[in-house]
């Protein structure tokens, strides 16, 4: 039997420090052999959101840490490892620097290949790591803190966007409704007070309704919602569950309504094969996932999201496309500089 390849993955693009190590062999989710994950979340938590120097010295200080422990649950050394893949943008420039640099200078101690991983490509590809049944052309929807895309998906490196958001994305929207709330942990904690909350408290009209592109907003229902909040102040705990019950609901509504375009607005050959991916951290939440598996059984489509732990920040995923850029020859050189913006479709 041929010896085992192993690929090295390592994220820090935002506020977590993942390091995961992925092999060559076995079937779907069984090739990934360790997925470390520290979250930086109580180092922001006094700050309400995201401070990117504090981001940075965090990943500075647990990215060794974290990868020994890959290393160690995978039963593996860096002498094992193929090659070391680093998410290089886009994010915070000061913790792709970590990421990379400590990549770069394991590959070259190593002398082992470095791959630079594209961060939206690799919430984009993870769920051919799980159902090997995907099959290129599919239809995305990337649905992050930082990103709210439809996008047609060619390969491993070629995208063709359809649409996008024209101002924040829906996990900005969750998080700053989340702050005013006065709650921690984003949109995961709106999702928890949801299950208590009544959901036809407030209604919002559906952003862009009347335009007929998959082009979206958000900005305006965080606008609504914010006034709200305000008028309403000091809320009870059943005014919060409330909040962010309707929250849930119009962002899932406002993603449907566009999702029911971008399946008739996109090409033949996606039509074809029928596949709809939805990825990214928002697509943990499960009234979305429902929403979009009832629009999917309606328009024949087959849905696939990515089990929740892979939706929001993972190395698991930067390691998957690690390997598949390793095995199409995407080696990077090791002057190559990390992009804090680095759109899909200049792959
Ligand atoms: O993909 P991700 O971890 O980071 C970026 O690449 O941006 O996504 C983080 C976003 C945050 O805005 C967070 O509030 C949101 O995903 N999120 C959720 C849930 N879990 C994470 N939004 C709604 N429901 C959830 N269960
Ligand atoms: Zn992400």
């Amino acid at each position: 039997m041929e010896k085992d390849e192993l690929i090295l993955g390592i994220e820090t693009s935002c506020d977590e420090t993942s390091a995961a190590v992925v092999s060559f062999q076995g079937n779907g989710i069984e090739r990934l052999k360790s997925n470390v994950i520290y979250s930086q979340i109580c180092e922001h938590l006094e700050y309400g959101g995201v401070v990117p120097e504090i981001a940075a010295r965090a990943h500075a200080n647990t990215l060794f840490p974290v990868i020994e422990q890959a290393l160690s649950k995978a039963g593996v050394s860096i002498d094992d490892i193929s090659a070391i893949a680093a998410t290089c943008g886009p994010g915070l420039i000061g913790g792709l620097l970590v990421g990379s640099l400590a990549a770069k200078t394991i590959a070259l101690i190593k002398q082992k290949p470095f791959i630079a991983i594209n961060h939206l490509a690799a919430h984009a590809q993870v769920c051919r790591f799980v159902y090997d049944s995907i099959e290129f052309p599919f239809l995305l929807l990337l649905i992050s803190g930082g990103h709210c895309q439809f996008l047609e998906v060619y390969g491993i490196k070629q995208y063709k966007l359809l649409g996008e958001t024209l101002d924040d994305s829906a996990g900005e929207v969750f998080d700053k409704i989340a702050r005013l709330l006065q709650v921690s942990g984003g949109g995961a904690t709106i999702e928890k007070m949801a299950v208590n909350g009544d959901s036809k408290r407030f209604s919002f009209s559906i952003p862009l309704k009347d335009r007929n592109d998959c082009d979206m907003s958000f900005s305006g229902l965080k606008t609504a919602f914010r006034v709200l909040i305000e008028k309403m102040a000091p809320l009870s705990m059943q005014d919060k569950n409330d909040f962010a019950a309707c929250l849930q609901k119009g962002i899932a509504n406002a993603l449907i309504d566009k999702a029911r375009r971008a399946l008739g607005m996109t090409c033949e050959e996606v039509k074809k094969k029928r596949t709809f991916v939805v990825s990214g951290g928002v697509a943990a939440n499960q009234t979305i996932r429902k929403a979009f598996q009832e629009l999917c059984d309606c328009s024949n489509f087959q849905l696939f999201c990515p089990p929740i732990h892979l939706c929001t920040d993972n190395a698991a995923m930067v390691a998957w496309l690690g390997l598949e850029q390793y095995k199409a020859g995407f080696i990077n050189d090791i002057s190559f500089t990390p992009k804090p913006r680095w759109a899909l479709e200049k792959l």
